[in-house]
């Protein structure tokens, strides 16, 4: 469901430096770029690419990346994230809007409030936004340990 509510144009400065993020991407297996730029509550931005292997198993999606940076410089509180991507051979961005895949969805949910703004944005310069937990509901939480 998009969210309609938002302010898409509020976050183009987010998309911008996505698109800054892919520029790094290392996918020489999918050939498929992804870039994620992660906002913390002061206002810092947290750049990440996927980054990918040989052995497959071992790759790492832009977000993870973006997200693990920022945790193990210490920040761990977050403000938005948007996601771009890019296909090996094409001009710009996808036309395609990219989500997270289901891991990651995971690993934001332990970090970031439910209602932070995933925003996805194309080459014709639209963009969706999309709440956390629109995108991964009944998450499983440290809460569900106890
Ligand atoms: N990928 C991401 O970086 N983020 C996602 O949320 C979706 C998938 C990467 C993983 C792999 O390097 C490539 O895209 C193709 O799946």
């Amino acid at each position: 469901m998009k969210k309609e509510s938002y302010e898409t144009s509020a976050y183009r400065y987010l998309v911008d430096q996505a698109m800054e993020a892919v520029k790094r991407t290392y996918s020489p297996y999918s050939h498929f770029g992804v870039g994620a730029a992660l906002e913390d509550q002061e206002g810092r931005i947290w750049l990440g690419c996927n980054i990918e292997n040989a052995a497959y198993g071992p790759s790492n999606c832009a977000e993870r990346t973006a997200i693990f940076k920022a945790v193990s410089e210490g920040v761990n509180s977050f403000r938005a994230l948007a996601i771009v991507a890019r296909k090996e051979g094409e001009e710009g961005i996808t036309e395609e809007m990219t989500p997270p895949c289901g891991v990651c969805r995971q690993v934001l949910s332990e970090f970031c409030s439910p209602d932070m703004p995933v925003v996805l944005a194309n080459r014709s310069g639209e963009i969706e936004i999309y709440l956390l937990e629109e995108l991964l509901p009944l998450a499983f939480k440290g809460k569900n340990l106890k």
